[in-house]
């Protein structure tokens, strides 16, 4: 059974009186360790199609399995557990909570279930893994856009997801940052997370094991 299954799934929005998919009918299937690279345009719903596979988004029509459950059809409840417990996801904007430290910023989604151990350690070998430790005292209002990133990715790796969902996580890191949380995304895909990546940059293609293009809300294999 695959890990998450995306069948048909299809978002229609209105706007100006005219409907449209801004995801038209994607099928895809995300196993263990498969590190999964989409691109495409600006406006071709890619984020809409991330966030209907997170569970932030109903879709208007198909399913989203994550293993046998349709986490469309959970309560609030179950599906807020599953995402905490088995999904990570970076999002495109800034999400950070900026009455938290950095820090405390990436321990939240281990405290917000209730769980035991040492999450401070890990924590902190994140922030070393994004290559942030020395920002852990500070605010989010103190860093620049490519350091709250990495603490967003820091935040969604905190407890250790089944399928990591990354909407463009380096867009705003140099090249070097970019190479290193691309190899930190291998290691982790390695050891068995599924990743599931939106990525403008061709040079992070390489990283991927499967590439997919999407066009107006389409879903096709990249043609090499
Ligand atoms: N709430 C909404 N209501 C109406 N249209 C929307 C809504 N959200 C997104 N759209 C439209 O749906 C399309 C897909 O948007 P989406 O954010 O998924 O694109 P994207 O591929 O992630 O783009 P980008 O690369 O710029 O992040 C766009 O045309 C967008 O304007
Ligand atoms: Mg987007």
């Amino acid at each position: 059974m695959a890990l998450l299954q995306l069948n048909e799934l299809t978002k229609e929005y209105r706007r100006g009186g005219r409907a449209f998919n801004a995801v038209n009918g994607v099928s895809l299937s995300v196993e263990a360790g498969d590190f999964i690279s989409i691109i495409g345009r600006s406006g071709s719903g890619k984020s809409t199609l991330l966030n209907m596979s997170a569970g932030l988004l109903s879709p208007t029509a198909g399913t989203v399995l994550f293993g046998e459950r349709d986490i469309h059809r959970l309560s609030d409840k179950e599906l807020s557990f599953l995402r905490n417990e088995k999904v990570g996801y970076v999002p495109q904007g800034q999400t950070l909570l900026s009455n938290f430290t950095v820090f405390d910023n990436v321990c939240i989604p281990w405290f917000l279930f209730k769980r035991e151990g040492d999450v401070e350690g890990r924590a902190f070998i994140l922030l070393e893994k994004v290559g942030i430790s020395h920002l852990a005292a500070s605010y989010p209002r103190e860093l620049s856009g490519g350091e709250m990133r990495r603490v967003s990715i820091a935040r969604a790796l905190v407890n250790e997801p089944a399928l990591l969902i990354a909407d463009e996580p380096t867009s705003d890191l140099d090249t070097g940052t970019t190479a290193e949380i691309m190899a930190l995304f291998s290691r982790i895909a390695k050891e068995g997370t599924a990743v599931l990546l939106v990525t403008h940059e061709l040079d992070t293609l390489s990283y991927g094991n499967r590439i997919y293009t999407m066009d107006a809300g389409n879903l096709s294999p990249h043609a090499a």
